[in-house]
């Protein structure tokens, strides 16, 4: 049986857990270090088993020697995005906070493939890969599914059609910077363009761009967690599967889109090992020049690093 830690039981993290359950996935482990919520949160996840008819054991602790030969590790530990909060005003208080859970990690669970989702994501996932020393392939980030099914469920809402059909691409830094690329985002394989007029693709850019930001401000106490915990699933269930689908993660470039030693969102192939492949695409110029400023809000991000 696949061991799936998830250190951080808060929101996404418990979310998330519930859904890999549900998914029989695998054995979970949801570390955290409020004293006896994870406890609780894998008790009531278990007493939920034979209602809706899973089987996965469920351990929720505070101990790290629980995490012992995790397969998988999932890192949503850390301090949400509060209104107002930029993701970039998170980076003091969660590079500690990686950096304690990443050491932990190395000495537990030191062949598990590493799933960060804290924010800011593009640089807490540069820093798991320095304090875990995993190679890059086995230390990548969770946004690009997020904001393709953010983009993609603007589109299937303006379109009035099933989300089923939507496969949205979104590049970049999971930021404001963020590049939602329409030329290569269809419905049942028909180009957007063909369906929705520029303006309004436009405005759905936008949105997307600031998606999280919104939701933000519904919640006022916390940020977004069914689609990240949703997002974290499809990866988990493509590693475990080992299904190499191909989706986008936040991956360590060297030298890819012109790129060298920075994590950015890109689509790569998501197998057993971890990340099987960085795939390539060929860009416009427009397209090259808003994924350089991405990277360049990114590269600015690490050099304020403490590292
Ligand atoms: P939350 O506040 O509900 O949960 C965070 C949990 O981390 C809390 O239970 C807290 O006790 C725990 N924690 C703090 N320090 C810890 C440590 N040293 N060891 C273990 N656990 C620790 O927050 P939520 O909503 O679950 O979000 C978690 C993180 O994920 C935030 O940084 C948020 O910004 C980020 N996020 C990233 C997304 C992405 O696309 N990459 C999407 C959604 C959230
Ligand atoms: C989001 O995009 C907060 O990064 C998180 O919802």
């Amino acid at each position: 049986m696949t061991k799936i830690t998830i250190i951080g039981a808060g929101f996404v993290g418990a979310t998330a857990a519930q859904r890999i359950a549900e998914e029989e996935l695998g054995d979970l482990v949801i570390m955290d270090i409020i004293e006896g919520m994870p406890q609780g949160k894998a008790l009531d996840l278990m007493e939920s088993a034979p209602i809706m008819g899973y089987d996965a054991n469920v351990l929720g602790t505070n101990n790290y020697e629980d995490i012992k030969d995790s397969d998988i590790v999932v890192i949503t530990a850390g301090i949400a995005r509060k209104p107002g909060m930029s993701r970039e005003d998170l980076v003091k208080i969660n590079s500690n906070i990686i950096a304690d859970v990443c050491g932990n990690i190395k000495k537990y669970a030191p062949d598990s493939v590493v799933i960060i989702v804290t924010n800011p994501l593009d640089l807490m996932t540069y820093i798991a890969m320095k304090k875990t020393g995993f190679p890059p392939q086995r230390v990548f980030g969770m946004s690009g599914v997020l904001d393709c099914g953010r983009f993609a469920a603007f589109i299937s809402m303006e379109l009035n059609c099933s989300a089923k059909d939507v496969d949205a691409m979104v590049l970049g830094g999971h930021g404001d910077s963020m590049v939602p690329l329409t030329r290569f985002t269809t419905v049942s394989g028909i180009p957007i363009t063909e369906l929705i007029e520029t303006k309004t693709i436009d405005r759905l850019v936008q949105r997307t761009i600031n998606g999280g930001a919104e939701i933000v401000e519904l919640l006022k106490t916390g940020s977004a967690f069914y689609a990240p915990s949703a997002a974290i699933t499809n990866m988990v269930r493509s590693i475990v599967l080992d299904q190499n689908r191909i989706l986008p993660a936040c991956a360590f470039l060297t030298g890819q889109y012109g790129f060298d030693s920075i994590y950015l969102g890109v689509p790569v192939k998501l197998g057993r090992s971890g990340i099987e492949q960085i795939i390539e695409l060929e860009l416009t110029k427009t397209e090259q020049d808003a994924l350089n400023r991405s990277a360049e809000s990114v590269k600015q991000g690490i050099l304020t690093l403490d590292i």
